[in-house]
């Protein structure tokens, strides 16, 4: 009796940690990542905090919704600093209650602009559809800056991306954190992002398509969940084999 009670404890307790080495290798992960260093000689400055997420929308002539983004942006530049005569990284948030959103679309092309801190700084997102695969996907993106301490004018694109791909009449969901390289001198973070660039119906974002960091993150409490039920039915079972096992030694005594 005594060596069953020590081991149930024993289990119990073998259980519950871990249960707690599980939770903090899954609470650990559940960190948000900082910034992706980048490959500079120059101080990394400390990332802002995460960006506001903001709603953009594009209308067509007759006022009907054809292109509709809610996301958090982050701009990632290095450029050359009048007043420290030298290149600098910056990470920088756009503010949603200061950017308008505007843009156009096509059957095959859909462009949303942002303009964002009175003009000085300009982000176009183009998205392309293959009707043959009904198919979208980021194609271009370009940065054009004005800041205060820039020794010139910014400009950034590229038109031969291939990002956010998702399906005709479906939007494209991304929680995480992903980080969309643009040029040498800039990438794009983006944050809790939903976005559809063609196929809206009723204003409305169609059924979403899961990006693969979504995915993966989801993964991994199943995996944790599942780990702790193989373990406790283990525990479980191992237990159950040793009392029957004391229970037919008491027997035969
Ligand atoms: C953005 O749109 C969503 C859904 O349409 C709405 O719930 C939310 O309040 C909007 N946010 C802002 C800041 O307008
Ligand atoms: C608005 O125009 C688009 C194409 O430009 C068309 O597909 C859509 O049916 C039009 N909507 C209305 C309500 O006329
Ligand atoms: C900026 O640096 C360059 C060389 O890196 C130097 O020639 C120039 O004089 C500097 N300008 C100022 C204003 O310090
Ligand atoms: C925009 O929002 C930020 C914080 O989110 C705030 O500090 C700033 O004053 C706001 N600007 C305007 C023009 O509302
Ligand atoms: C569109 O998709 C089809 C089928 O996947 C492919 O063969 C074609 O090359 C694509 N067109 C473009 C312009 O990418
Ligand atoms: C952004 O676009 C507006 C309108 O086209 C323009 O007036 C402004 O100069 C642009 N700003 C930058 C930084 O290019
Ligand atoms: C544009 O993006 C593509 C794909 O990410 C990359 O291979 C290419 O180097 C980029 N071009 C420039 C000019 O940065
Ligand atoms: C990118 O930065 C480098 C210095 O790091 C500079 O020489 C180059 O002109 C920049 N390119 C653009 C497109 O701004």
């Amino acid at each position: 009796m005594k060596q069953h009670s020590c081991k149930q404890l024993l289990s119990l307790a073998f259980i519950a940690f871990l249960a707690v080495t599980l939770h903090q290798s899954f609470a650990a992960t559940d960190v948000p990542p900082t910034a992706a260093a980048p490959q500079t000689t120059a101080l990394p400055p400390a990332p802002p905090a995460r960006p506001e997420r903001g709603n953009y929308t594009v209308t067509n002539g007759n006022g009907t919704v054809c292109l509709m983004a809610r996301m958090g942006l982050q701009l990632n530049i290095r450029f050359s600093s009048a007043s420290l005569n030298n290149t600098v990284q910056d990470v920088v948030n756009l503010q949603p209650n200061v950017t308008k959103s505007s843009g156009s679309c096509d059957s095959d092309s859909a462009t949303l602009m942002l303009m964002a801190d009175e003009e000085k700084t300009n982000l176009t997102f183009l998205f392309s559809l293959n009707a043959t695969s009904s198919k979208y996907h980021l194609s271009g993106v370009i940065l054009s800056a004005v800041w205060l301490d820039m020794s010139e004018p910014f400009s950034a694109s590229n038109s031969s991306l291939d990002y956010l791909r998702g399906t005709l009449g479906h939007s494209y969901v991304c929680h995480e954190e992903q980080t969309l390289a643009v040029a040498v001198n800039f990438s794009l973070n983006t944050f809790q992002l939903q976005v559809q660039p063609f196929g809206l119906t009723r204003d409305q974002f169609g059924a979403a398509e899961e990006c693969q960091l979504d995915e993966d993150d989801m993964l991994i409490p199943i995996i944790v969940g599942a780990a702790l039920a193989s373990l406790v039915l283990i525990v479980l079972v191992a237990y159950l084999i040793g009392r029957k096992r004391s229970h037919a030694g008491y027997q035969t005594i």
